[in-house]
Protein backbone atom coordinates (compact mmCIF):
# COMPACT_ATOMS: atom_id res chain seq x y z
CA UNK A 1 0.00 0.00 0.00
CA UNK A 2 1.80 3.50 -0.89
CA UNK A 3 1.40 6.19 1.46
CA UNK A 4 2.45 9.57 0.61
CA UNK A 5 4.09 11.48 3.34
CA UNK A 6 4.18 15.41 3.31
CA UNK A 7 6.61 16.72 5.01
CA UNK A 8 8.45 13.47 5.70
CA UNK A 9 11.72 14.62 6.25
CA UNK A 10 11.17 16.57 9.55
CA UNK A 11 10.74 15.63 13.05
CA UNK A 12 7.33 13.82 13.30
CA UNK A 13 7.03 12.90 9.83
CA UNK A 14 10.70 10.70 9.35
CA UNK A 15 9.55 8.88 12.52
CA UNK A 16 6.27 8.13 11.06
CA UNK A 17 8.19 7.23 7.76
CA UNK A 18 10.11 4.83 9.59
CA UNK A 19 7.01 3.38 11.54
CA UNK A 20 5.44 3.11 7.69
CA UNK A 21 8.41 1.26 6.51
CA UNK A 22 8.74 -1.08 9.41
CA UNK A 23 4.83 -1.77 9.00
CA UNK A 24 5.44 -2.96 5.16
CA UNK A 25 3.88 0.28 3.71
CA UNK A 26 5.54 1.87 0.76
CA UNK A 27 6.43 5.87 1.32
CA UNK A 28 6.74 7.96 -0.97
CA UNK A 29 7.67 11.94 0.50
CA UNK A 30 7.35 15.42 -0.64
CA UNK A 31 9.09 18.03 1.45
CA UNK A 32 10.86 21.19 0.21
CA UNK A 33 12.97 20.78 3.14
CA UNK A 34 12.65 24.20 4.69
CA UNK A 35 13.03 23.26 7.67
CA UNK A 36 14.71 19.93 7.39
CA UNK A 37 17.64 17.79 5.58
CA UNK A 38 17.22 15.23 3.19
CA UNK A 39 19.93 12.97 5.16
CA UNK A 40 16.93 12.17 8.06
CA UNK A 41 15.36 10.30 5.26
CA UNK A 42 18.56 8.72 4.18
CA UNK A 43 18.71 7.39 7.71
CA UNK A 44 15.27 6.11 7.78
CA UNK A 45 15.70 3.83 5.28
CA UNK A 46 19.34 2.60 6.89
CA UNK A 47 17.14 1.86 10.28
CA UNK A 48 13.95 0.05 8.24
CA UNK A 49 16.65 -1.42 5.61
CA UNK A 50 13.98 -0.08 2.82
CA UNK A 51 13.70 2.59 0.37
CA UNK A 52 11.25 5.28 0.14
CA UNK A 53 10.89 7.50 -2.90
CA UNK A 54 11.94 11.15 -2.26
CA UNK A 55 10.41 14.33 -4.49
CA UNK A 56 12.29 17.90 -3.71
CA UNK A 57 9.37 19.81 -3.53
CA UNK A 58 7.07 22.31 -2.61
CA UNK A 59 3.38 21.08 -1.84
CA UNK A 60 1.62 24.15 -3.19
CA UNK A 61 3.21 23.07 -6.62
CA UNK A 62 0.26 21.69 -7.82
CA UNK A 63 2.25 20.39 -11.09
CA UNK A 64 4.13 18.31 -8.83
CA UNK A 65 1.90 16.66 -6.71
CA UNK A 66 0.00 15.52 -10.19
CA UNK A 67 2.89 14.12 -11.65
CA UNK A 68 3.17 12.01 -7.79
CA UNK A 69 -0.53 10.92 -7.97
CA UNK A 70 0.13 10.20 -11.69
CA UNK A 71 3.16 8.55 -11.20
CA UNK A 72 2.10 6.02 -7.91
CA UNK A 73 -0.72 4.71 -6.82
CA UNK A 74 -0.69 6.60 -3.58
CA UNK A 75 -3.64 4.82 -0.87
CA UNK A 76 -4.07 7.87 1.44
CA UNK A 77 -1.93 10.72 2.77
CA UNK A 78 -0.71 11.88 6.15
CA UNK A 79 -0.07 15.38 5.82
CA UNK A 80 2.92 17.00 7.93
CA UNK A 81 4.11 19.74 5.60
CA UNK A 82 3.89 23.15 7.15
CA UNK A 83 5.52 25.91 9.15
CA UNK A 84 5.14 25.41 12.60
CA UNK A 85 6.39 27.98 15.04
CA UNK A 86 3.98 29.81 17.37
CA UNK A 87 6.21 32.87 18.03
CA UNK A 88 7.54 33.74 14.02
CA UNK A 89 3.71 33.48 12.86
CA UNK A 90 3.05 36.40 15.14
CA UNK A 91 5.72 37.79 13.21
CA UNK A 92 5.08 36.70 9.75
CA UNK A 93 1.73 35.49 9.47
CA UNK A 94 1.25 36.04 6.04
CA UNK A 95 3.94 33.12 5.11
CA UNK A 96 2.22 30.93 7.46
CA UNK A 97 -1.58 31.43 5.90
CA UNK A 98 0.57 31.31 2.56
CA UNK A 99 2.57 28.23 2.96
CA UNK A 100 -0.18 25.77 5.61
CA UNK A 101 -3.04 26.80 3.73
CA UNK A 102 -2.01 27.00 -0.01
CA UNK A 103 -0.31 23.89 0.46
CA UNK A 104 -3.10 21.92 2.09
CA UNK A 105 -5.55 23.05 -0.41
CA UNK A 106 -3.70 22.16 -3.58
CA UNK A 107 -3.09 19.05 -1.93
CA UNK A 108 -6.86 18.17 -0.67
CA UNK A 109 -8.11 19.58 -4.74
CA UNK A 110 -5.16 17.10 -6.08
CA UNK A 111 -6.35 14.76 -3.97
CA UNK A 112 -10.25 14.93 -4.99
CA UNK A 113 -8.82 15.25 -8.60
CA UNK A 114 -7.38 11.58 -8.12
CA UNK A 115 -10.43 9.97 -6.05
CA UNK A 116 -7.95 9.65 -2.87
CA UNK A 117 -9.91 10.31 -0.06
CA UNK A 118 -8.00 9.22 2.87
CA UNK A 119 -6.27 11.35 5.07
CA UNK A 120 -4.76 12.06 8.31
CA UNK A 121 -3.60 15.47 9.58
CA UNK A 122 -1.12 17.09 11.21
CA UNK A 123 -3.36 19.30 13.98
CA UNK A 124 -2.41 20.42 17.05
CA UNK A 125 -3.70 20.95 20.62
CA UNK A 126 -3.20 24.89 19.43
CA UNK A 127 -6.82 24.46 18.35
CA UNK A 128 -7.97 24.39 22.06
CA UNK A 129 -6.66 27.85 22.66
CA UNK A 130 -6.59 28.64 26.05
CA UNK A 131 -8.57 25.57 27.55
CA UNK A 132 -11.23 26.05 29.82
CA UNK A 133 -11.02 22.58 31.43
CA UNK A 134 -8.20 19.86 31.74
CA UNK A 135 -7.76 16.99 30.34
CA UNK A 136 -8.92 18.40 27.20
CA UNK A 137 -11.48 16.54 25.28
CA UNK A 138 -12.31 16.36 21.49
CA UNK A 139 -15.56 18.51 21.78
CA UNK A 140 -13.86 21.16 23.93
CA UNK A 141 -14.79 24.78 22.15
CA UNK A 142 -11.75 25.90 19.47
CA UNK A 143 -10.16 29.18 19.17
CA UNK A 144 -6.88 30.34 18.42
CA UNK A 145 -4.43 32.76 19.81
CA UNK A 146 -1.85 32.87 16.98
CA UNK A 147 -1.86 32.82 12.99
CA UNK A 148 -0.35 28.76 13.22
CA UNK A 149 -2.75 27.86 15.40
CA UNK A 150 -5.44 29.62 13.24
CA UNK A 151 -4.24 27.90 10.52
CA UNK A 152 -4.49 24.72 12.05
CA UNK A 153 -8.13 25.36 12.95
CA UNK A 154 -9.24 26.66 9.02
CA UNK A 155 -7.83 23.60 7.81
CA UNK A 156 -9.95 21.71 10.52
CA UNK A 157 -12.72 23.39 9.07
CA UNK A 158 -11.87 23.12 5.63
CA UNK A 159 -11.79 19.14 6.19
CA UNK A 160 -14.82 19.03 7.94
CA UNK A 161 -16.60 21.16 4.99
CA UNK A 162 -14.89 18.51 2.50
CA UNK A 163 -16.46 15.77 4.69
CA UNK A 164 -19.41 16.95 4.64
CA UNK A 165 -19.66 18.01 0.52
CA UNK A 166 -18.69 14.36 0.03
CA UNK A 167 -19.20 11.09 2.30
CA UNK A 168 -16.40 8.91 0.75
CA UNK A 169 -13.29 10.98 2.25
CA UNK A 170 -12.12 9.45 5.49
CA UNK A 171 -10.30 12.07 7.36
CA UNK A 172 -8.41 12.07 10.90
CA UNK A 173 -7.43 15.25 12.80
CA UNK A 174 -4.87 14.76 15.22
CA UNK A 175 -4.47 16.77 17.50
CA UNK A 176 -0.62 16.58 19.08
CA UNK A 177 0.11 17.80 22.10
CA UNK A 178 3.73 18.32 22.91
CA UNK A 179 5.88 15.62 21.06
CA UNK A 180 9.66 15.24 22.55
CA UNK A 181 11.87 12.35 22.27
CA UNK A 182 13.33 10.52 19.35
CA UNK A 183 13.74 6.96 18.01
CA UNK A 184 16.14 4.95 20.27
CA UNK A 185 18.98 4.19 17.84
CA UNK A 186 19.38 8.34 18.09
CA UNK A 187 20.18 8.92 14.44
CA UNK A 188 16.70 10.42 13.54
CA UNK A 189 15.47 13.47 16.21
CA UNK A 190 14.77 17.19 16.30
CA UNK A 191 16.97 19.16 15.03
CA UNK A 192 15.33 23.46 15.46
CA UNK A 193 16.85 26.02 13.41
CA UNK A 194 18.72 28.34 15.85
CA UNK A 195 18.28 28.69 19.67
CA UNK A 196 15.05 26.08 20.50
CA UNK A 197 11.62 28.01 21.52
CA UNK A 198 10.58 24.66 23.12
CA UNK A 199 11.14 23.08 25.98
CA UNK A 200 13.13 20.18 25.06
CA UNK A 201 15.45 20.85 22.49
CA UNK A 202 16.31 23.58 24.59
CA UNK A 203 16.99 21.11 27.82
CA UNK A 204 19.30 18.62 25.58
CA UNK A 205 20.88 21.77 24.24
CA UNK A 206 22.03 23.00 27.66
CA UNK A 207 23.21 19.23 28.37
CA UNK A 208 25.50 19.45 25.63
CA UNK A 209 26.75 22.75 26.15
CA UNK A 210 25.66 24.74 23.57
CA UNK A 211 23.35 26.93 26.33
CA UNK A 212 24.37 28.05 29.43
CA UNK A 213 21.04 27.10 31.10
CA UNK A 214 17.07 26.81 31.00
CA UNK A 215 14.69 29.93 31.33
CA UNK A 216 12.15 28.74 33.51
CA UNK A 217 9.07 30.63 32.65
CA UNK A 218 7.21 31.43 35.80
CA UNK A 219 6.73 29.61 38.95
CA UNK A 220 3.32 31.39 40.09
CA UNK A 221 1.15 29.15 38.02
CA UNK A 222 -1.10 27.20 39.89
CA UNK A 223 0.22 23.70 39.45
CA UNK A 224 1.61 21.53 42.12
CA UNK A 225 5.41 23.32 41.82
CA UNK A 226 4.38 26.41 40.26
CA UNK A 227 5.66 25.55 36.66
CA UNK A 228 3.91 24.97 33.42
CA UNK A 229 1.86 21.78 33.17
CA UNK A 230 2.50 20.03 29.68
CA UNK A 231 1.04 16.20 28.24
CA UNK A 232 4.84 15.45 26.50
CA UNK A 233 4.69 12.45 24.58
CA UNK A 234 6.84 10.34 22.61
CA UNK A 235 7.42 10.91 18.96
CA UNK A 236 7.32 7.50 18.21
CA UNK A 237 4.36 7.15 20.09
CA UNK A 238 2.83 9.32 18.05
CA UNK A 239 3.85 7.92 14.88
CA UNK A 240 2.57 4.90 15.65
CA UNK A 241 -0.92 6.81 15.93
CA UNK A 242 -0.63 7.44 13.06
CA UNK A 243 -0.68 3.90 11.59
CA UNK A 244 -3.41 3.32 13.73
CA UNK A 245 -5.33 6.49 12.05
CA UNK A 246 -4.36 4.91 9.34
CA UNK A 247 -6.05 1.40 9.79
CA UNK A 248 -9.19 2.85 11.41
CA UNK A 249 -12.25 2.35 8.62
CA UNK A 250 -14.66 4.29 8.72
CA UNK A 251 -16.20 7.32 6.62
CA UNK A 252 -16.22 11.49 7.55
CA UNK A 253 -14.28 13.61 9.75
CA UNK A 254 -13.08 12.43 13.47
CA UNK A 255 -10.75 14.64 15.64
CA UNK A 256 -8.10 12.32 17.97
CA UNK A 257 -6.39 13.97 20.85
CA UNK A 258 -3.08 12.47 20.85
CA UNK A 259 -1.54 12.49 24.68
CA UNK A 260 -0.68 10.44 27.39
CA UNK A 261 -3.07 12.16 29.89
CA UNK A 262 -0.41 13.03 31.94
CA UNK A 263 0.47 16.37 32.77
CA UNK A 264 4.26 17.47 33.70
CA UNK A 265 5.66 20.38 34.92
CA UNK A 266 8.77 22.08 33.39
CA UNK A 267 10.44 21.47 37.16
CA UNK A 268 9.38 17.32 36.67
CA UNK A 269 11.01 17.31 32.88
CA UNK A 270 14.28 18.84 34.58
CA UNK A 271 14.68 16.28 37.18
CA UNK A 272 14.00 13.44 35.17
CA UNK A 273 15.55 14.40 32.14
CA UNK A 274 18.77 14.62 35.15
CA UNK A 275 18.03 11.11 36.27
CA UNK A 276 17.63 9.92 32.81
CA UNK A 277 20.49 11.21 31.89
CA UNK A 278 23.03 11.42 34.70
CA UNK A 279 23.43 15.38 33.56
CA UNK A 280 22.40 18.60 35.74
CA UNK A 281 20.72 21.10 34.24
CA UNK A 282 21.53 24.67 35.41
CA UNK A 283 18.28 26.38 35.65
CA UNK A 284 16.59 29.86 36.94
CA UNK A 285 12.83 30.92 37.03
CA UNK A 286 12.19 34.00 35.02
CA UNK A 287 8.99 35.24 33.92
CA UNK A 288 6.18 34.30 32.64
CA UNK A 289 6.13 33.33 28.53
CA UNK A 290 3.17 35.85 27.31
CA UNK A 291 0.53 33.48 25.81
CA UNK A 292 1.35 30.20 27.94
CA UNK A 293 -1.33 28.86 29.50
CA UNK A 294 -0.78 27.17 33.08
CA UNK A 295 -2.13 23.29 32.32
CA UNK A 296 -2.58 21.62 28.78
CA UNK A 297 -3.35 18.21 29.22
CA UNK A 298 -5.10 15.53 27.02
CA UNK A 299 -8.13 13.16 27.66
CA UNK A 300 -7.00 10.45 25.18
CA UNK A 301 -9.94 8.00 25.62
CA UNK A 302 -11.66 8.20 22.26
CA UNK A 303 -8.41 7.43 20.28
CA UNK A 304 -7.80 4.41 22.88
CA UNK A 305 -11.47 3.24 22.42
CA UNK A 306 -11.64 3.79 18.79
CA UNK A 307 -8.15 3.47 17.13
CA UNK A 308 -7.12 0.80 19.84
CA UNK A 309 -3.87 3.52 20.29
CA UNK A 310 -2.32 4.87 23.76
CA UNK A 311 1.01 6.05 24.27
CA UNK A 312 3.37 3.41 26.12
CA UNK A 313 6.58 5.75 26.74
CA UNK A 314 7.51 7.27 30.05
CA UNK A 315 8.96 10.81 30.29
CA UNK A 316 12.20 9.09 31.59
CA UNK A 317 11.87 7.26 28.13
CA UNK A 318 11.31 10.45 26.21
CA UNK A 319 14.11 12.32 28.19
CA UNK A 320 16.52 9.43 27.56
CA UNK A 321 15.95 8.80 23.60
CA UNK A 322 15.86 12.85 23.67
CA UNK A 323 19.64 12.91 25.00
CA UNK A 324 20.65 10.02 22.53
CA UNK A 325 19.79 11.77 19.99
CA UNK A 326 21.46 15.12 21.11
CA UNK A 327 24.32 13.46 22.29
CA UNK A 328 24.89 11.61 19.05
CA UNK A 329 23.91 14.59 17.11
CA UNK A 330 25.46 17.40 18.81
CA UNK A 331 25.01 19.89 16.23
CA UNK A 332 21.79 18.36 14.24
CA UNK A 333 21.94 16.70 11.11
CA UNK A 334 24.43 18.69 9.19
CA UNK A 335 26.64 20.60 10.91
P1 LIG B 1 8.99 19.98 10.97
O1 LIG B 1 9.22 21.41 10.62
O2 LIG B 1 10.14 19.20 11.49
O3 LIG B 1 8.39 19.22 9.70
C1 LIG B 1 7.59 19.86 8.74
C2 LIG B 1 8.16 19.51 7.38
O4 LIG B 1 7.36 20.11 6.35
C3 LIG B 1 9.59 20.01 7.17
O5 LIG B 1 10.38 18.93 6.71
C4 LIG B 1 9.46 21.11 6.10
O6 LIG B 1 10.60 21.18 5.30
C5 LIG B 1 8.22 20.67 5.36
N1 LIG B 1 7.45 21.72 4.69
C6 LIG B 1 6.95 22.86 5.24
N2 LIG B 1 6.23 23.52 4.31
C7 LIG B 1 6.26 22.79 3.17
C8 LIG B 1 5.72 22.95 1.87
N3 LIG B 1 4.98 24.02 1.55
N4 LIG B 1 5.95 22.00 0.95
C9 LIG B 1 6.72 20.91 1.25
N5 LIG B 1 7.26 20.71 2.46
C10 LIG B 1 7.04 21.64 3.40
O7 LIG B 1 7.77 19.93 11.99
P2 LIG B 1 7.21 18.73 12.86
O8 LIG B 1 7.48 19.03 14.28
O9 LIG B 1 7.63 17.45 12.28
O10 LIG B 1 5.65 18.96 12.64
C11 LIG B 1 4.93 18.27 11.64
C12 LIG B 1 3.49 18.76 11.65
O11 LIG B 1 2.94 18.56 12.96
C13 LIG B 1 3.33 20.24 11.34
O12 LIG B 1 2.18 20.41 10.55
C14 LIG B 1 3.14 20.86 12.71
O13 LIG B 1 2.38 22.03 12.64
C15 LIG B 1 2.38 19.76 13.45
N6 LIG B 1 2.54 19.82 14.91
C16 LIG B 1 3.80 19.82 15.46
C17 LIG B 1 3.95 19.91 16.85
C18 LIG B 1 5.32 19.94 17.48
O14 LIG B 1 5.43 20.35 18.64
N7 LIG B 1 6.37 19.48 16.81
C19 LIG B 1 2.82 20.02 17.67
C20 LIG B 1 1.56 19.99 17.09
C21 LIG B 1 1.44 19.90 15.70
N1 LIG C 1 9.26 26.47 28.80
C1 LIG C 1 10.20 26.98 29.66
N2 LIG C 1 11.41 27.36 29.14
C2 LIG C 1 11.70 27.23 27.82
C3 LIG C 1 10.73 26.71 26.94
C4 LIG C 1 9.51 26.34 27.46
O1 LIG C 1 9.97 27.11 30.87
O2 LIG C 1 12.81 27.60 27.40
C5 LIG C 1 7.97 26.02 29.35
C6 LIG C 1 6.76 26.73 28.77
O3 LIG C 1 6.48 27.90 29.53
C7 LIG C 1 5.69 25.65 28.91
C8 LIG C 1 6.45 24.36 28.71
O4 LIG C 1 7.82 24.66 29.00
O5 LIG C 1 5.16 25.66 30.23
C9 LIG C 1 6.35 23.80 27.31
O6 LIG C 1 6.71 24.81 26.36
P1 LIG C 1 7.01 24.47 24.82
O7 LIG C 1 7.43 25.73 24.17
O8 LIG C 1 7.91 23.30 24.73
O9 LIG C 1 5.59 23.96 24.28
P2 LIG C 1 4.17 24.69 24.24
O10 LIG C 1 3.24 23.90 25.10
O11 LIG C 1 4.28 26.13 24.52
O12 LIG C 1 3.77 24.57 22.70
C10 LIG C 1 3.89 23.34 21.96
C11 LIG C 1 4.17 23.66 20.49
C12 LIG C 1 2.98 24.35 19.86
C13 LIG C 1 1.73 23.53 20.06
C14 LIG C 1 1.54 23.24 21.52
C15 LIG C 1 0.37 22.32 21.74
O13 LIG C 1 5.31 24.50 20.40
O14 LIG C 1 3.20 24.45 18.48
O15 LIG C 1 2.71 22.61 22.07
O16 LIG C 1 0.50 21.22 20.92
F1 LIG C 1 0.68 24.23 19.61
Amino acid sequence: MEILVTGGAGYIGSHTCLELLREGYDVVVIDNLSNSHKIALDRVEKLAEKTITFYEADVMDKAALENIFTNHHIQAVIHFAGLKAVGESVEKPLSYYKNNLISSLVLFEVMQQYAVKKLVFSSSATVYGVPENTPITEEAPRATTNPYGATKLIIEQMLEDIAASDSSWQISLLRYFNPIGADISGLIGEDPNGIPNNLMPYITQVAAGRLEEVNVYGQDYETHDGTGIRDYIHVVDLAKGHLKALQYSYYGVEAFNLGTGIGSSVLDVISTFEKATGTQIKHKIVNRRPGDVAKCYADSSKAQKLLGWTAEKTLYNMCKDSWEWQSRNPNGYLK
